[in-house]
């Protein structure tokens, strides 16, 4: 390749001298060439590794389409027109993306991909707004099993993509009670959208704009007659941790007590001052063991179809 590119080199400066032997017009330089389409053919010649590598990416469907306009001339379909570039060889002759700002990639790509249901929102997403570009997760010229395209159809290839940025996120799948993505069952773009959403944290949306949680744990989801109120109006995680949790059932609390007590803090309680005694239902004694485990008596803690105090 080497080797390649010098006698390249040496027969284009033979060529340009041969050029400059005309008589020369000496005084105004001479305007920039014009940048025209030479197609993938050209490329080739120089760049034989990617375009061989090139023909198993997806966008090599460019290059055979009839109708997308790019037919045989798929590389320049990202890096711009590139007969001055084939002549001077110089990288500031071509668009090159390993130079480009993270939003002006985006753009390139999105010129083909905006109108895709996945992207909604993905402009004021928080990758986007930290410089996290399109090329940050998938790579063009990687082929077989080092291709984005390839790693991403499996939930573990996905998740070490993500796990390479946000290791502490990666580090919370460790603890005991978690969601099994290190077993490859499923990935972090089961909850969270990579290409951003409406929602805070780009979460994943379920039936339009339910948690995506419910996607799987549709049971959770009401109306039932008897809410418990911030089941329906917060999100999930005011008293789950969905990266994992020393709690059996991923609780935000090693225990349930001090989660319930959070908001329920007021429960009248015959320990508090002037209620010892008192009538029902003033009944929690939370000096009694027996009263710290809030859900053996409140089995229905996402809501109940007949007991108003979520019992059963
Ligand atoms: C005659 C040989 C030749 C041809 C033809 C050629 N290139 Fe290059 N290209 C090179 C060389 C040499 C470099 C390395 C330049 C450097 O590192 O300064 C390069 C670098 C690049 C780069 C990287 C620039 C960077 O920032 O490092 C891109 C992108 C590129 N070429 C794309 C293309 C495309 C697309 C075509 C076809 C339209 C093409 N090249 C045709 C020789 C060629
Ligand atoms: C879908 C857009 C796209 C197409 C089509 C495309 N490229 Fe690229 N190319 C990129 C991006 C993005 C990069 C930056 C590196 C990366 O993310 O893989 C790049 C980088 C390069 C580089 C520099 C590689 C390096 O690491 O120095 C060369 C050379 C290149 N492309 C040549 C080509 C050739 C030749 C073709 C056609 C066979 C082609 N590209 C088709 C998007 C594209
Ligand atoms: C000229 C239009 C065009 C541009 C520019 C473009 N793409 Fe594509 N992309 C396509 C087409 C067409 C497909 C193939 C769709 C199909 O197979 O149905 C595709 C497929 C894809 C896929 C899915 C296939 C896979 O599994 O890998 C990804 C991811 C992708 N493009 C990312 C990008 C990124 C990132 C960029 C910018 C670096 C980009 N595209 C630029 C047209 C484009
Ligand atoms: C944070 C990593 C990340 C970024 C940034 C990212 N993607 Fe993706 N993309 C993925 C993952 C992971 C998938 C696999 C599908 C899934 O599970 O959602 C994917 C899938 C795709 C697909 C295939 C089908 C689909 O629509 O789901 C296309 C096309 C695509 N991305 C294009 C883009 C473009 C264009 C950009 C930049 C505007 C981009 N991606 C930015 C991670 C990312
Ligand atoms: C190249 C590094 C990188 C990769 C790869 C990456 N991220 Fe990010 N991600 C960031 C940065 C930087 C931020 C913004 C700063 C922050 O909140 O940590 C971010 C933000 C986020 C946020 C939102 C945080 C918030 O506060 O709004 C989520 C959710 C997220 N990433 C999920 C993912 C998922 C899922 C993947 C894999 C598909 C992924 N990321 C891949 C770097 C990355
Ligand atoms: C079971 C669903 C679920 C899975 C799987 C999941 N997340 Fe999250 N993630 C959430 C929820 C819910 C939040 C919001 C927590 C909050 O509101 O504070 C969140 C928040 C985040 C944030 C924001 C900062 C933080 O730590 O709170 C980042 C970054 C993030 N997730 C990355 C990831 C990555 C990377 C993966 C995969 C390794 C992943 N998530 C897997 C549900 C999930
Ligand atoms: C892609 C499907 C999927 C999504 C999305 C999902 N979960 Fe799960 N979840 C599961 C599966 C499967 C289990 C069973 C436990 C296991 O995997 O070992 C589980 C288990 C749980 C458990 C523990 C149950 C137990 O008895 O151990 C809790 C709590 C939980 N999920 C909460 C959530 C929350 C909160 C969200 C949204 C932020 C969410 N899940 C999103 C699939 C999902
Ligand atoms: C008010 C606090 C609270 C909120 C909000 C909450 N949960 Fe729970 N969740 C719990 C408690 C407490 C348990 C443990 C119940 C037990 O020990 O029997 C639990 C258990 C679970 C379990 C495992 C056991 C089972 O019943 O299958 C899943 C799955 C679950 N929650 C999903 C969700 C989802 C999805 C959401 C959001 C729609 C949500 N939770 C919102 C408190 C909450
Ligand atoms: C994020 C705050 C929050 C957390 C955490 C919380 N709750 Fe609630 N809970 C509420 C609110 C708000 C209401 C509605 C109060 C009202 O309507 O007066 C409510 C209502 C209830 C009711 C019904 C009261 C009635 O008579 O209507 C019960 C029972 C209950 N919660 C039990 C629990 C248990 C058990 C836990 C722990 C697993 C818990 N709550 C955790 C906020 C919370
Ligand atoms: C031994 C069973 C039992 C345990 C354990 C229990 N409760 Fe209750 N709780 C009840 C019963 C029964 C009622 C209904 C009284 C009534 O019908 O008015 C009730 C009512 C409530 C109410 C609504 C009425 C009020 O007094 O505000 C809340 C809130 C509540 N419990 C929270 C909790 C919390 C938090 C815990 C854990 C610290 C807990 N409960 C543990 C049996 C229990």
């Amino acid at each position: 390749m080497f080797c390649r590119t010098i006698v390249l080199l040496v027969g284009l400066g033979v060529a340009s001298w041969a050029q400059e032997a005309k008589p020369a017009t000496p005084a105004a330089p001479a305007p920039p060439a014009k940048k025209e389409l030479v197609g993938s053919e050209t490329c080739a010649g120089c760049h034989e590794d990617i375009s061989t590598g090139f023909k198993k990416n997806a966008h090599a469907f460019l290059e055979t389409n009839k109708k997308r306009g790019w037919e045989g001339k798929a590389c320049e379909a990202c890096h711009g027109p590139g007969s001055v570039h084939a002549e001077t060889n110089l990288a500031d002759d071509i668009r090159s993306p390993k130079q480009m700002r993270a939003s002006a990639i985006d753009q390139m790509c999105l010129s083909c991909h905006k109108n895709q249901a996945t992207h909604v929102g993905r402009l004021q997403g928080s990758h986007s707004r930290n410089g996290i570009a399109c090329t940050s997760c998938h790579n063009m010229h990687k082929s077989g099993e080092e291709s984005s395209s390839y790693q991403f159809k499996k939930a573990s290839g996905i998740n070490k993509n993500c796990a390479s940025c946000h290791n502490d996120v990666w580090a919370s799948f460790q603890k005991p009670n978690r969601h099994r993505l290190p077993e490859g069952a499923m990935s972090c773009t089961g909850c969270h959208n990579p290409h951003a959403s409406f929602l805070n944290k780009n979460m994943r949306l379920a039936q339009a704009n339910e948690p995506g949680c419910f996607s799987c744990h549709a049971n959770k989801r009401g109306p039932f007659v008897y809410d418990h109120a911030p089941v329906r109006n917060e999100p999930c995680s005011a008293c789950h941790e969905p990266h994992g949790s020393v709690n059996p059932k991923m609780l935000t609390r090693a225990t349930v007590a001090p989660l319930c007590l959070e908001c329920h803090s007021n429960l009248r309680s015959p320990s508090a001052a002037g209620t010892v005694g008192s009538v029902p239902p003033a009944i929690h004694d939370l000096r009694n063991p027996r009263y710290q485990n809030c859900t053996i008596c409140h089995q229905k803690v996402h809501g109940s179809h007949v007991n108003r105090a979520l019992l059963r």
